[in-house]
């Protein structure tokens, strides 16, 4: 079984983002821009909006965070949105979710210039990547096709199940599986018979938030399995896959932390450059 290491794989992507960011610089002396707004307390957003500035710096990107209390009102956020889209030394621009109840995410993903959404959830970005046009891709889904591609570069009439249709994970993956001529299944909880689903997978991703929901006879033998999941429990963070059993079955693995994580955040600087390049062709 291949275990498919994305803190290697991640490092190379940034490798080679690093040296793209030299020559960028070197051609139009200017450094694309990331700038990260923070809104509240929340644990897992504030660790990885600090892993996003650091590996920004790494490859010599410009990176600012923007951090706001709990108790910020809307607009101040629409405006610094307003604000971030005129500055032509930013190129891209993320809101970190999740945003407090009475902050509407739809307002604020609708704010960002869709030139400078490195996250991909602007619908004119959504509509783009469903229509096959050029758009940023979202980080998350973008990654685990790399990671999939790494194990697999041909992807043609393969059979591919999506476990989760969120905007975030299972429906871009979808997207980006169906451009590579696959046979792709989305499921999701009110799907019957999900291990029936899974077994005619030849690539699995999970992305639906349970602990290890797919299990080791849930997956048709050589398939290649992407974790998106990270579950808290008892016994530390797991993902959404049964990894010892599947290991067992499974042709490659994703392991969880180690799998996609560290290609989302490599995939977001990835975006920030590509929108750096559309902006400098315009
Ligand atoms: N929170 C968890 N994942 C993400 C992501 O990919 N983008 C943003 N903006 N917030 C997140």
């Amino acid at each position: 079984m291949i275990l498919i290491d994305g803190k290697k794989v991640a490092a190379e992507l940034r490798e080679e983002l690093k040296q793209e960011v030299f020559n960028l610089k070197s051609k139009y002396n200017k450094v694309p821009g990331l700038t990260v707004i923070l809104i509240g307390e929340d644990p897992p957003s504030k660790i990885y909006v600090r892993n996003k500035e650091k590996s920004a710096n790494e490859v010599g990107l410009k990176s600012e965070i923007i951090k706001y209390p709990d108790s910020v009102d809307e607009k101040t956020v629409l405006d610094k949105i307003y604000e971030l889209n005129k500055d032509e030394t930013i190129s891209g621009i993320l809101v970190q979710l999740p945003l407090p109840k009475h902050i509407n995410k739809q307002k604020v993903i609708e704010a960002i210039l869709p030139e400078k959404d490195v996250d991909g959830f602007h619908p004119m970005n959504v509509g783009n990547l469903s229509s096959g046009y050029e758009s940023s891709i979202p980080c998350t889904p973008l990654g685990c096709y790399l990671l999939i591609k790494k194990i697999e570069p041909n992807l043609n009439g393969k059979k591919a199940v999506v476990v989760g249709r969120s905007n975030l994970n299972g429906k871009p993956m979808t997207q980006l599986l169906l451009k590579e001529n696959c046979t792709v299944t989305i499921t999701h909880s009110k799907t019957k018979d999900l291990k029936g689903e899974c077994l005619k997978g030849d690539i699995i991703v999970a992305a639906v938030g349970i602990p290890e929901l797919v299990k080791g006879d849930w997956v048709k033998k050589d398939a290649i399995v992407i974790d998106v999941g990270i579950n808290k429990t008892e016994k530390g963070i797991v993902g959404d896959v049964a990894f010892e059993e599947v290991s067992k079955v499974a042709k490659a693995l994703t392991p969880v932390p180690g799998g996609v994580g560290p290609m989302t955040i490599a995939c977001l600087l990835k975006n920030t450059i590509e929108c750096f390049k559309r902006s400098v062709k315009l």
